[in-house]
């Protein structure tokens, strides 16, 4: 199977007052046709920053790309103009911000803006984009659409608007999605009622998604593959149950450990990870995650591990996966 998106060794910072923000640093992964992968990771980990770059809306300055290569069949989006690029994200390349208010124009009817997205790229008459428009909204279940497309943004309750963005994003057909925390701001029900829209749709249109959210009960609802981030870096890759059933980074651990589960004792602490992510204006040189780790060696601190393959799909980057460093009394030596 083909990948769709191919990210190798991107690098991105941020020029800022106080000197340069590493955010991301030198990842590299691939979306396949129809999977869901998702992202995970704590704020500031470089979730949004990379979704931004591989539609190339981060604003530069202050932001700019240090190295790689983002190639989307075939193509690298780095060396594309503004004006492809536009065209790219309005035909091929679909997004899902965490906010729609900041997507949506309040000053625009839902259908106009609709309608507009349709007229621009698929050359059609007014009266078939207005069909168009209703479809799309059909599409996203958000009841009578007929009268909906003539009301403004702050007529629709977050469901809703969330529900038009998803529209909006699918207008085009795009063949890949990616949707930032596309359902933090609404009630559960609601949650899981676009979420099952997104896959409904994915089905309907043999869509990739790339899915950042910080619930991973929907990570293993929803994907089919985990990236997990941390401090601008990739740590841990591999298949949803691998990285479940088998996480082989004491970051992916710590995580896993923070979410609450259905077998837990009321009384029984939920254990958020101690510490804060490094400082990415001067990155630490060796493993990003050793403050924080309670099995770091000394190697830790001063040399960054690379990746090591635990099978086809999981992938981590850790001392601790070496034959050597198993023999060694864990923690002993930081
Ligand atoms: N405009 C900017 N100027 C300077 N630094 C920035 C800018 N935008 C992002 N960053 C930095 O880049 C890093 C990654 O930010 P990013 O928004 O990708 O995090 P995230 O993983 O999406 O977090 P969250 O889960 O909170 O959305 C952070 O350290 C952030 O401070
Ligand atoms: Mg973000």
């Amino acid at each position: 199977m083909e990948n769709i998106l191919e990210v190798k060794n991107l690098s991105i910072s941020f020029e800022t007052f106080f000197g340069e923000v590493e955010a991301v640093r030198d990842i590299s992964f691939s979306i396949g046709q129809k999977e869901t992968v998702a992202i995970v990771g704590e704020s500031g980990c470089g979730k949004s920053v990379t979704a931004n770059s591989i539609m190339r809306l981060l604003p530069m300055p202050p932001a700019f790309f240090k190295g790689g290569e983002i190639i989307f069949k075939g193509e690298n989006l780095l060396k594309r103009t503004d004006k492809e690029m536009e065209e790219i994200r309005s035909s091929k390349i679909g997004m899902v911000f965490q906010d729609p208010m900041t997507s949506l124009n309040p000053t625009m009817k839902i259908g106009k803006q609709i309608v507009e997205g349709i007229k621009k790229h698929q050359g059609l008459s007014r009266e078939e984009a207005r069909k168009k428009a209703i479809e799309m909204l059909n599409l996203v279940a958000v009841p009578q659409p007929e009268k909906r497309i003539n009301q403004y943004p702050h007529e629709f309750s977050g469901g809703m608007r969330q529900r038009v963005m998803i529209a909006l994003a699918m207008v085009s057909n795009p063949e890949l999605l990616i949707a930032d925390e596309p359902t933090t701001a609404l009630d559960v029900t609601v949650q899981a009622q676009i979420l099952e829209l997104m896959k409904d749709i994915q089905e309907k249109k043999n869509m990739s998604i790339i899915l950042i959210t910080h619930d991973l009960g929907i990570v293993a609802d929803m994907s089919d593959r985990v990236i997990v981030m941390y401090a601008g870096q990739i740590m841990e890759e591999g298949l949803t149950s691998e990285i479940f059933k088998n996480p082989k980074h004491p970051y992916t651990r710590k995580l896993l450990d923070s979410v609450p589960r259905l077998d837990m004792n009321r009384d029984e602490n939920l254990h958020s990870i101690e510490g804060t992510p490094p400082d990415l204006y001067i990155p630490p040189k060796g493993c990003s995650f050793y403050d924080r780790c309670d099995m770091a060696l000394k190697i830790c601190k001063e040399h960054l591990p690379g990746f090591d393959d635990h099978t086809d799909s999981h992938r981590s980057r850790c001392w601790l996966n070496h034959p050597m460093a198993k023999s060694r009394e864990r923690g002993e030596e930081k």
